[in-house]
């Protein structure tokens, strides 16, 4: 029989592509999501015999939903940290309780195995080069520190009969459908085609790891057959490489064919500067990621050019997230429930 996996986020900039991955792997997929961005990342695979999809908050979720699920992939969250900044409590809600809400329901459902989508942020400012996963987390900002917290309380329910797992992603970029204009590579491409400038945050010596968005897929793939002694209750850093900022700006300069100049923004400097080592990675579960950043700019410019893409708001995850927050009965704004933890065991309750 065909495994069943939940994916929540699936209508995500991450997900809509893991969906669509893991459903050629013959996969049956629950995609799980409040389609916050709309449910357009996912249409061309909505009349799928495999795919079901289900609108679904984190913070309200049940054991129930998982029940006839073998594994969970969480990517719902307020994805980045300047939306984590809007409200930082509501972050804490979605990003912290709500993902440890999906793990004690998943546990409870009988799910076998748990894979978190957490991020190369928790490193902070790392002090020193090839941050390995045992290195200190120095989380700075809001949607990092819940990130860390989330992932410690994901990684302490690993058992015998519940695997789980967090795969710490670096900056993604890529073509996605539910595309996103906000991450580093993605934005200096749009702003170099739109308007010949590509803008530096800081001086452009911050280090990021990064990797492109169908690679990340790959891992999670790949980290789904892992065997359970290998993985569990481990992190694991995912990216290709590590670049400057200064270094990303001059890359994409190349790789577009608008002629662009690079600017600095004023402000103060990028705090976040970490270089990390993805050897874990391809030792344990065999990923090594094979995408390059001058390939995923070059597809990104043609797609724009060719009017396959279009920069339209739902591409800039915090502006669209502020709109959201300020017109009421968009669902991001919910009390918190109950603990699953705090309710009755299954069999108590019969
Ligand atoms: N994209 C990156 O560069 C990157 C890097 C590291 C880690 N990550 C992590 O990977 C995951 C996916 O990122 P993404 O880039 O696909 O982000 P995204 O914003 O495109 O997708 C997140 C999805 O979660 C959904 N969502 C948000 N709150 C929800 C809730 N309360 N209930 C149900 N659904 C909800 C949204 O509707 C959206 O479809 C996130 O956890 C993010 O923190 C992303």
């Amino acid at each position: 029989m065909r495994k069943k996996i939940a994916i929540t986020g699936a209508g995500g900039y991450i997900g809509s592509i893991l969906v669509q991955r893991l459903l050629e792997n013959d996969f049956s997929i629950k995609a799980v999501d409040m389609f916050f961005f709309g449910d357009a990342p996912l249409s061309r695979l909505r009349a799928h015999p495999s795919l079901e999809l289900v609108r679904q908050d984190i913070r309200s979720i049940e054991p129930e939903l998982f029940e006839d699920c073998d594994c969970v992939i969480d990517l719902a969250a307020l994805s980045n940290d300047p939306s984590g900044d809007l409200d930082p409590e509501l972050t804490r809600s979605i990003n912290e309780r709500g993902r440890m809400r999906t793990a004690a329901a998943a546990e409870r459902a009988g799910v076998r195995r748990y894979l978190f989508a957490s991020s190369c942020a928790v490193y902070g400012a790392g002090l020193e080069m090839n941050l390995s996963e045992e290195a200190p987390l120095r989380p700075l900002t809001v949607y990092a520190q819940t990130c860390a917290r989330a992932e410690e309380a994901v990684l302490a329910r690993n058992g015998a009969h519940f695997t789980t797992a967090a795969l710490r992603n670096a900056t993604v970029f890529g073509l996605s459908p539910r595309m996103r204009f906000d991450l580093v590579v993605n934005q200096m491409t749009l702003n170099a085609h739109e308007s010949g400038r590509i803008t530096v945050a800081g001086d452009g010596t911050q280090w990021r790891p990064l990797v492109h968005v169908r690679d990340v897929a790959e891992a999670f793939l790949l980290a789904l057959g892992a065997p359970r002694q290998a993985i569990g209750g481990q992190a694991f850093n995912i990216g290709a490489e590590n670049r400057q900022v200064i270094d990303i700006a001059r890359s994409v300069k190349r790789a577009v064919a608008t002629p662009s100049l690079i600017t600095f923004a004023p402000g103060g400097p990028d705090r976040r500067d970490y270089h990390v080592a993805f050897g874990k990675a391809e030792r344990t579960f065999g990923f090594v990621a094979d995408r390059t950043i001058d390939e995923a700019v070059a597809e990104i410019a043609r797609a724009i050019r060719a009017k396959r893409l279009t920069d339209t708001p739902t591409c800039h995850t915090v502006r669209w997230y502020r709109d959201l927050l300020s017109r009421p009965g968009q669902g991001l704004r919910l009390p918190d429930l109950v603990p699953v933890e705090a309710r009755l065991p299954i069999a108590a309750t019969a």
